[in-house]
């Protein structure tokens, strides 16, 4: 995916500079001007392989999610107050804008939405962030809450943003959070709906019969940056294992969206379990990653493996509607500290036509 231009027509045209927008800003003072929010996601198969080019497939995790609201406040700079689901596992964040450093991922989504938005760090704006996802689970809570911001900056802005302007903009925090992303995370939780990703581009996923996942959380933190770091080191020291691994785990995504097409949920249970057997080989799974893996397929999971970058987080199962209260006990019982449940329903026949976006130069992509 590439940069974003500046929007073709730009909105809410106010000066932030301007004298009389100043006395304007000071009698707005705490009027919220815009509102942004994104889900959670899980990465059903793929990672790692995905920040090599294969494609891999990602759902977003509708009741967890990322909000940001901006307020209209008397002077400037732009200043960013966040709060997270847990203190211990990251502190309250304020930020100001014009001070931030540039490696701050959330300072750099946002001075990315309010440079789209034709604005700077010098705008009156209260920028305050408030999110459910726990950070460190592979549950993508840094695209998450870029993408929230994001979104809130445009909003505040009057000005539309399509979900890919999102995704690229979000970009921007997920570069300074993981050093090298592959972009699925604030692709998925942008779209806010399953996709096929692969390379910047993202088709939504046909669904032909509905599904039913369990994301167990390991109650261990798993830092992205250092697993697809280590990753990268053992790949540069034996690149022909490596790109054999990732080439299978690319079939293997793509055998998953043909299974999930046909609603062949007992094959995709299989293809979950060789992902594992790879990520496992890989050495990015945990001793209570497959500890969860094994309970859940011990109590009749049709499927399960790591979900995200692993060295901790969560795992994902494959479940039968009937069979999941089951799946549940046995990973309680195998040390989860959290359940969700993740459930996709069919799409209609007509919705592999429907391109969901297309990366810049693409063919049926923006220029
Ligand atoms: C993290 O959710 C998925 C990884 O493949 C990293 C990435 O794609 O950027 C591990």
């Amino acid at each position: 995916m590439s940069e974003p231009g500046p929007p073709a027509q730009m909105g809410g045209g106010r000066s932030a500079a301007s004298p009389a927008a100043s006395a304007m800003e000071l009698e707005m003072s705490e009027t919220l001007l815009g509102e942004g929010r994104a889900p959670a996601k899980v990465i059903l198969v793929g990672e790692h392989a995905v920040v090599y080019g294969q494609p891999a497939i990602a759902l977003p995790v509708p009741g967890l999610e990322a909000r940001a609201r901006v307020f209209a406040i008397a002077a400037g700079p732009t200043r960013l107050l966040a709060q997270f689901p847990s203190a211990e596992s990251r502190p309250p964040l304020e930020l100001d804008l014009l001070a931030a450093a540039d490696d701050e991922p959330l300072a750099a989504a946002a001075r990315a939405a309010l440079r789209y938005a034709g604005r700077t760090e010098r705008t009156p704006w209260r920028i305050e962030l408030t999110s459910q996802v726990p950070s460190g689970r592979g549950l993508g809570s840094s695209a998450a809450v870029a993408a929230a911001v994001v979104r809130a900056v445009g909003a505040a802005a009057e000005q539309d943003w399509d979900a890919q302007t999102v995704a690229d903009l979000a970009l921007e925090g997920e570069r300074r959070a993981h050093g090298r992303p592959s972009g699925i995370d604030n692709t998925v939780v942008a779209f806010g709906r399953p996709i096929r990703f692969q390379q910047g581009r993202a088709e939504p996923l046909v669904v032909g019969a509905p599904l039913c996942f369990l994301v167990a959380d390991s109650g261990r933190r798993g830092a992205t940056s250092e697993l697809v770091a280590r990753v990268r080191e053992a790949s540069e020291a034996r690149p022909g294992t490596y790109a054999g691994w990732f080439a299978r785990i690319g079939q293997l995504v793509d055998d998953a969206a043909t299974a999930i097409a046909r609603g062949n949920a007992s094959r995709l249970g299989r293809l979950m379990d060789l992902d594992h057997l790879i990520l496992q080989a890989m050495r990015v799974s945990t001793p209570e990653l497959d500890a969860l893996v094994a309970a859940a397929r011990g109590a009749g999971a049709r499927g399960a493996k790591l979900a995200g970058s692993g060295g901790g987080g969560a795992i994902i199962a494959l479940v039968d509607a009937d069979g999941a209260a089951a799946v549940r006990a046995a990973l309680i019982g195998a040390g989860a500290v959290d359940l969700i449940q993740v459930d996709l329903s069919a799409t209609g026949a007509d919705a592999d036509a429907d391109r969901v976006s297309a990366a810049p130069g693409a063919p049926g992509g923006p220029a």
